[in-house]
C-alpha cells in the first residue's frame, strides 16, 4: 500500500457542535497523521471554486451558502492508503446510510450537513490540497508521500 494524503474539512456544522476534537480523535484512531491543518472561514469564491465539479447540481447552491456559513476546519491527512482510510472513517455522503461508528454516522444531520469532506481521489487529493496549503506548510512524518508534488521518496 501506498503512502499518500488526502485533504479533509471538518465543515461548518461540525465545527459550530463543537465535535472538532471527537472527530480528530477518529481521524488519529484509524492511523491517520494530521500533517497540516488550520481553520478559516471560505469565501463564495473560495467555496465555489473548490466545489466547481458540483456547479450545476441541485444542491449546489445550497452547498456554497452552507460552507460559508462559519469556520471550518481545512487539513491534510497522512498515512497509508489514506484517501480510501479517510472515506472509510467519513462513511457514506448520503445520510442515513453512513456505517455504524463512522464520523457521518456519529455527526451528520442530513445529506447537506454531513459534518466533513474527504477527497475521492488521487489526483483530486492533489488539487483540493493545493487549493489551501502549499507544500512548505505540510509537515510530513514520512517521507515516501505518492501523491505529494515534493516525491521525497527515500
Ligand atoms: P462532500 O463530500 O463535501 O462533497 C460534496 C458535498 O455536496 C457533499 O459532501 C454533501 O455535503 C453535498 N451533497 C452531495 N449530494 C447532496 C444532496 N443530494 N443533497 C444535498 N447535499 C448534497
Amino acid at each position: 500500500m501506498a503512502m499518500e494524503r488526502t485533504l479533509s474539512i471538518i465543515k461548518p456544522d461540525a465545527v459550530q457542535n463543537n465535535v472538532i476534537g471527537k472527530i480528530e480523535a477518529q481521524i488519529e484512531g484509524a492511523g491517520l497523521s494530521i500533517v497540516a491543518v488550520k481553520m478559516t472561514r471560505m469565501s463564495k469564491k473560495q467555496a465555489g471554486d473548490f466545489y466547481e465539479i458540483h456547479k450545476g447540481k441541485d444542491f449546489y447552491d445550497y452547498l456554497i451558502k452552507f460552507m460559508t456559513s462559519g469556520p471550518a476546519i481545512v487539513q491534510v491527512l497522512e498515512g497509508e492508503d489514506a484517501i480510501k482510510k479517510y472515506r472509510k472513517v467519513m462513511g457514506a455522503t448520503m445520510f442515513g446510510e453512513a456505517e455504524p461508528g463512522t464520523i457521518r454516522a456519529n455527526f451528520a444531520t442530513s445529506n447537506a450537513h454531513n459534518a466533513v469532506h474527504g477527497s475521492d481521489s488521487a489526483e483530486n487529493a492533489q488539487r483540493e490540497i493545493s487549493f489551501f496549503f502549499p507544500e512548505r506548510q505540510i509537515y510530513s512524518r514520512n517521507k515516501k508521500v505518492t501523491n505529494s508534488k515534493l516525491e521525497t521518496a527515500a
